[in-house]
């Protein structure tokens, strides 16, 4: 038994896992922190951390930046305001017990090119040679969105213990204690340099180290280190840690924040990277392999298809070519102190779903403008296996594996009550017409954060709807709490498989878009749409007063995908177009109906990327404010398709024109002459099916909106401020 300053270590057993040994400690109370999880994980830094280690498989430090530098370049999306890396600065293969020189560490401020930029400038001012080798070696990376501390260098990640670089971390959530540790730490004589939450991280694994070995024998292991780290820790977070300590090892631990575990193993004879183990579990210690972690399956996926999604608690331990899991369990005993125990876990590997070609731009120059070339092909994914054609005997109809089971219930539910945020929630609007017509049931639109604001009414006979692109959303999943704690039916639509939404609602439906990199959502949102169309045909399926009805849009949905391969013709178009707006200071975007959301997504997608003032605006308000900005110069875009709502919204033109506006009208295929008499520009698109035509409209604004971005000079996949998904409230 070892005592620390408050912290007392409790030997207790050893556990033999994947052919490692291991020793398990039992930590108990400690004096010094208090110990308490809080419940709500949902707090995550928006960032991108990425491990690699090499172990019996030779490679360059050149090589060894490159792989972290491209890790980072794949997980940029998720945030792109400064960037890190540590990596060794020599060889220390047979160095298991003496520390090591200090690991070496860059940080940027900006994209992951200036990190790259710098890392070579600083190498090329000392005599670092790119060309050494190392037969084992653990570097990691991290790519930032600020919440804590302006983007600086300072505050970039790995974040460290101190000068030495004892330990090195870097982190993929928030700690909502830190304030209660950095005053701990400060007491113990720590200084801070950087504003974040997770400085407090390395230096409490230095003091825990540092405790532990007093008497000058280093005994306690790397991960013992982590797990009594990890008790003091609250909030969420994925963290991967580095030592001087512990060289040519890696640990890795989560709770709340995704963290996956990638895997290449090369043939004992052979480790030229050509053959790989065939085994689905982690073969025993000893073997050339290659080992990744990442927060996000895209920085995996060119290098293995075979990962282990690590779980909360877990702590996974990277050394001497084998991985070792531990599960961190906080439970707490009869006396109700705390109690963590970890146990071994041995879980077989999963395959990745996901083709590198998904995660390229393939001969796009930008994600979202390949994103939006894409559509009639994600479309197409979206409706695979689940639209059934029908023929003589058998009738068109609509097949959700994952909601065929709940049906009854959402139909007896008193109202369907949709929630999201940002182009999620436009997705629902844009489909809420069709859930109320072909299901009969009030349907509610909730912005999660404003549903959470009101603690509006939530009913046990309510059927929530969660809809969101990468499930992660944090104040859609605290939405989602919310629901299921006051008992309603909670139903996910989701692009991402394994996502917090997917696992935590009774069911739902995957979206199947294909990985969507681009902030600006676009072919997500398409999919939404057409997914909550089949939805709504799912529900509405025993109404015989409909059937007409509904086989006429399964008939529209077949046909979708070619008529928005005829409506992204629209392309050089709407780059001319854009090209005339380029200077503008504003735009308004009017609709109603079916596409009122059209007209909120139009506005949103203009304001994200192109950093244009832009708003949607329902045409039937149009005389209660709207009205008074309009003049000669204010450009106005005019959703006026075929449907009920067509001859209204040829008034709301006519007087938009009697007050001299700037007019761009979007139309029906032949309907120029008719909407504005050859007087204002016109978009023609091909028409569909009313409640579908959402889906078409929006392609000439997500175009507009890119040629806008490019035109303007603006960075069209990365726009300021903004992240792919936001994980913090
Ligand atoms: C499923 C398979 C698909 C397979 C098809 C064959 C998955 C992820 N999908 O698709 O690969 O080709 O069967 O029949 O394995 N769910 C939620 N919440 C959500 C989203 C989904 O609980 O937010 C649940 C669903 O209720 C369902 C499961 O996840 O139980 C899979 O959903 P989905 O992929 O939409 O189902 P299928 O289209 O049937
Ligand atoms: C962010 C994204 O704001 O989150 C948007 O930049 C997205 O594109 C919104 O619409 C909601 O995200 P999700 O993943 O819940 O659909």
């Amino acid at each position: 038994m070892v005592f620390l300053d408050g912290i007392r270590l409790n030997r207790q057993n050893v556990i033999t896992i994947s052919g490692i040994t291991s020793a398990a400690f039992q930590f108990h109370h400690s004096d010094l922190f208090s110990v308490h999880f809080d419940q709500h994980l949902n707090f995550t830094e928006m960032c991108g951390i990425f491990a690699y280690l090499n172990y019996d498989v030779s490679r360059e430090r050149r090589y060894i930046l490159e792989v972290l530098f491209n890790g980072l370049r794949r997980l940029e999306y998720r945030g792109y305001d400064s960037a890190g890396i540590s990596i060794d600065s020599s060889s220390v293969a047979g160095a298991v017990r003496s520390p090591s020189d200090p690991p070496l560490v860059f940080r940027q401020e900006g994209n992951i090119e200036s990190l790259v930029k710098s890392v070579y400038q600083e190498v090329s001012a000392t005599d670092l040679n790119l060309e050494e080798s190392f037969s084992v070696h653990a570097g990691i990376a991290h790519t930032r969105w600020a919440t804590h501390g302006e983007p600086a260098p300072r505050n970039s990640h790995p974040q460290s213990s101190g000068a030495e670089n004892d330990f090195l971390v870097v982190h993929n959530g928030v700690i909502t204690n830190y304030e209660v540790l950095k005053q701990s730490l400060l007491r113990h004589g720590y200084t801070f340099e950087s504003e974040t939450d997770t400085e407090v991280i390395p230096k409490l694994a230095k003091f825990v180290f540092d405790k532990a070995n007093e008497g000058g024998d280093q005994t306690v292991t790397f991960s013992e280190v982590v797990l009594e780290v990890m008790r003091h820790l609250e909030g969420a977070y994925a963290l991967i840690f580095k030592s001087r300590h512990y060289p040519n090892e890696l640990i890795a631990c989560k709770r709340g924040s995704p963290l996956l575990l990638g895997v290449k193993e090369f043939a004992e004879e052979q480790n030229n990277g050509t053959s790989y183990n065939e085994m689905n579990f982690i073969s025993k210690n000893g073997h050339p392999k290659e080992l990744f972690l990442s927060s996000d399956p895209h920085a995996l996926v060119e290098h293995t298809k075979k990962v282990l999604v690590i779980e909360d608690s877990e702590v996974v331990d990277i050394k001497d070519g084998g991985v070792t899991i531990l599960k961190f369990d906080n439970g707490k005993r009869k006396d109700g102190k705390s109690l963590s125990r970890p146990a071994s876990v041995q879980r077989a590997l999963s395959i990745l779903e996901m083709e590198v070609e998904q995660i390229s731009k393939g001969k796009y120059k930008y994600y979202m403008q390949k994103e939006i070339h894409e559509q009639p092909e994600s479309l197409t994914t979206t409706m695979r296996g689940r639209l059934i054609r029908g023929g003589s005997s058998k009738r068109k109809s609509v097949l959700l594996g994952g909601l065929k089971d709940h049906l009854k219930t959402i139909r007896r539910s008193r109202r369907i009550v949709f929630i999201g945020c940002g182009t999620s929630y436009n997705a629902a609007l844009a489909a809420r017409p069709i859930l109320e017509e072909l299901c009969g049931i009030p349907v509610m639109m909730e912005i999660a954060s404003d549903l959470l604001d009101r603690q509006a009414p939530v009913y046990r006979d309510d059927t929530t709807i969660f809809v969101s692109q990468s499930g992660e959303t944090a104040d859609t999943l605290n939405a989602l709490e919310y629901a299921l704690e006051n008992g309603a039916l909670c139903v996910g639509i989701t692009n991402t498989v394994g996502s917090s939404v997917a696992r935590n609602t009774h069911c739902g439906v995957h979206i199947n878009a294909g990985s969507e990199i681009g902030v600006a959502s676009t072919k997500a949102y398409t999919s939404q749409i057409v997914v909550m169309a089949m939805v709504a045909l799912a529900i509405g399926a025993d109404t015989i007063s409909t059937k007409q009805r509904r086989e006429g849009i399964i008939e529209s949905l077949l046909n979708l995908p070619g008529k928005i391969r005829e409506v992204l013709k629209l392309d050089e178009e709407m780059k001319e177009l854009a090209r005339s707006l380029i200077s503008e200071q504003s735009l308004l975007m009017f609709g109603r109906g079916y596409n009122y959301a059209t007209a909120l997504e139009g506005a949103l997608k203009v304001k994200e990327v192109a950093l244009m003032h832009s708003e949607g605006i329902l045409a039937g308000e149009m005389k209660h404010g709207p009205l008074a900005l309009v003049d000669e110069t204010l450009p106005i875009v005019v959703i006026a398709t075929r449907d009920q709502c067509f001859s209204k919204q040829q008034s709301v033109i006519q007087q938009l024109k009697a007050r001299k506006g700037r007019l761009i009208v979007m139309c029906t295929e032949g309907d120029a002459a008719a909407v504005c008499g050859g007087s204002c520009r016109v978009i023609e698109v091909p028409q569909v099916v009313d409640c579908l035509q959402p889906v078409v409209n929006i392609v000439p604004l997500q175009l507009l909106a890119y040629h806008l971005t490019v035109l303007r000079g603006y960075n069209v996949d990365q726009p300021r401020n903004l992240a792919k998904s936001v994980t913090t409230e």
